[in-house]
């Protein structure tokens, strides 16, 4: 009977070490995104020389360059609500540094022990449709207009925005609302995101050029620290810097 239930302990073992749970330490590969949201495990199919720009610009009158999402790869992660989220290989890999790193910064935090999480990376034209509408509904036109990309022309069809929260002891801290009243650990995030090659996308200081209001959870990565800092030094939106 010992014997057993020992075999059954070292199975469960086994299967822990052989699917352990997503997050930035496990990770599913797929270069369809569009597939991908289908499917509950995605595969890599990696196609040799398709090179996506870093740099690229999508904004209100800038839409996703053409092949853009054949030459994504993403990384499929499940988020703390139980959402898949989509995101770019490297911004997915600068994103864990990152989370590491602020993380360690918060401990001690006040209010209770600080994870981030992924809300959402990339999405479809599809997936921003569904969000405008569901915004729409929830705060109302002058709202979506202020915070929401018309389908087509969201940074997030690249894969390389990711829109962060959090959770403190345990508990989401998930809507739009519930985020803006931690201006403490947005700092700590933003003071973070250059080394890792991001960029806060939708500063306050930018909303005349970006045509959105503040968004202290839009990060956008860039994969070079080295430009990231130089936006970040010179408190320039991406715009700015590409004279565009
Ligand atoms: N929240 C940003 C503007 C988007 O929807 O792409
Ligand atoms: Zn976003």
């Amino acid at each position: 009977m010992k014997k057993i239930r020992f075999l059954v302990m070292l199975l469960a073992a086994a299967m822990i070490f052989a699917f352990p749970l997503a997050g930035c330490s496990k990770q599913s590969e797929s270069e369809e995104p569009a597939e991908a949201e289908t499917e509950t495990e995605a595969e890599t199919t990696e196609e040799e020389g398709s090179v996506i720009d870093y740099m690229v610009l999508v904004n209100q009158s800038n839409q996703l360059p053409d092949g853009w999402e054949e030459a994504l790869e993403t990384t499929t992660v499940t988020n703390s609500v139980g959402d898949e989220v989509y995101v770019e290989k490297k911004a997915y890999e600068a994103y864990c540094q990152l989370k590491e790193a602020v993380e360690k910064d918060l401990e001690g935090y006040e209010k209770g022990e600080v994870k981030f999480e992924l809300d959402s990376a990339y999405r479809s034209v599809a997936a921003q449709q569904k969000i405008v509408d569901e915004f729409t509904e929830k705060y109302g036109e002058d709202y979506v207009r202020k915070y929401v990309a018309v389908p087509g022309y969201s940074e997030h069809h690249t894969g390389l925005a990711l829109d962060l929260y959090f959770t403190i002891d345990g508990k989401d801290v998930y809507e739009n609302e519930d985020l803006v009243q931690y201006p403490d650990i947005w700092e700590a995030v933003h003071a973070r995101l250059p080394e890792f090659g991001f960029i806060l996308r939708f500063p306050e200081s930018g909303e005349a050029i970006t045509g959105y209001a503040y968004e202290p959870w839009h990060i956008r990565y860039l994969d070079s620290p080295e430009i990231a800092k130089e936006i970040t030094d010179k408190g320039v939106t991406l715009e700015e810097y590409l004279g565009k």
